[in-house]
């Protein structure tokens, strides 16, 4: 039995259909997808539209990321006293106007976890963040790990969210994180997931890195007008698809640091350009 995994496509269609292309060639019997399918990247449509045609083709385990709490918060919504944060707000804007009505009625049908059981084999608990929380990083070594793992029945555990390829067992927990489809941290830009592998009764995990036509997808940001609505959010997207790692919330979390130091305050998402500007230059050197 062959499970494929896939997590944080953030809207990368083009590092998608790469993974699909390489899945076909692969005995895949399910598909587990675990959130963050909207974000960073034009297009949202085709991203949604190919997750539905996997729907239709193969057994598919569907759980919600944070990026789509955003689309049914309402976070994307005009909101005029933003105006001047494209770089905060831009992207998260632009996925508001290419989520549909059928988008919205989807993510809200999905679970934020969900335990996955197949015949024979060890039930996986599957979450974007962590089981509780959405936005609940899971990391190998880190002291909150014991009682998270505590409340979570399952012994296997798929999570997303840290972009970051993780194999993992603490606290009789064994947790694997297959990376991100479309927004790579690890300086590969390349497109992340990985194969379960169900053996004798055993979970195997496989990890992939697939290569995709990053120009393309830097093509469509342009033409999409992507530098003009969410500049320096745009600016880090493009660095990591030439194979950069520095990520969006550390240049975030530099503008914000930035900001505090000069008014002693800063509320996302009022981080003023002025700030993210001097992040990028600081973070990637323009
Ligand atoms: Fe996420």
């Amino acid at each position: 039995m062959n499970i494929a995994v896939l997590s944080d496509i953030h809207g990368n269609h083009v590092a998608f259909e790469s993974c699909l292309e390489f899945l076909e060639k692969k005995e895949i019997d399910a598909f587990i997808l675990l959130g963050d399918y909207v974000g960073e990247f034009p297009h949202t449509e085709i991203t949604m539209d190919l997750i539905y045609e996997l729907k239709k083709r193969y057994p598919c385990y569907i759980i919600r990321g944070n990026k789509e709490e955003y689309q049914l918060g309402g976070l994307g919504n005009d909101n005029l006293n933003w105006n001047e944060y494209p770089s905060t707000i831009g992207m998260i804007r632009y996925a508001a106007r290419h989520t549909r009505e059928k988008d919205l009625a989807f993510f809200a049908s999905l679970p934020i976890t969900m335990r996955v059981e197949l015949p024979d084999m060890p039930p996986l608990r599957i979450c974007h963040g962590s089981p509780r929380k959405v936005k609940e990083d899971i990391r190998p070594g880190c002291e909150i790990n014991k009682e998270m793992f505590a409340e979570i029945e399952e012994k296997y555990i798929l999570s997303g969210h840290t972009h970051r390829v993780t194999n993992m067992e603490e606290h009789g927990k064994i947790v694997w994180n297959p990376g991100s489809v479309g927004v790579a941290l690890d300086g590969s830009s390349k497109a992340q997931f990985m194969i379960l592998h169900g053996v004798a009764g055993k979970w195997e995990p496989d990890f992939f890195a697939v290569a995709y036509d990053t120009d393309k997808v830097i093509q469509e940001m342009k033409d999409e007008n992507l530098y003009e609505l969410a500049p320096c959010w745009t600016k880090v997207s493009e660095s990591l698809l030439k194979g950069g790692s520095v990520s969006h919330g550390h240049v975030l979390f530099r503008a914000m640091e930035l900001c505090y130091e000069e008014i002693g305050r800063c509320n996302w998402p009022e981080v003023p350009e002025k700030y993210w500007q001097q992040a990028c230059r600081e973070m990637l050197g323009e």
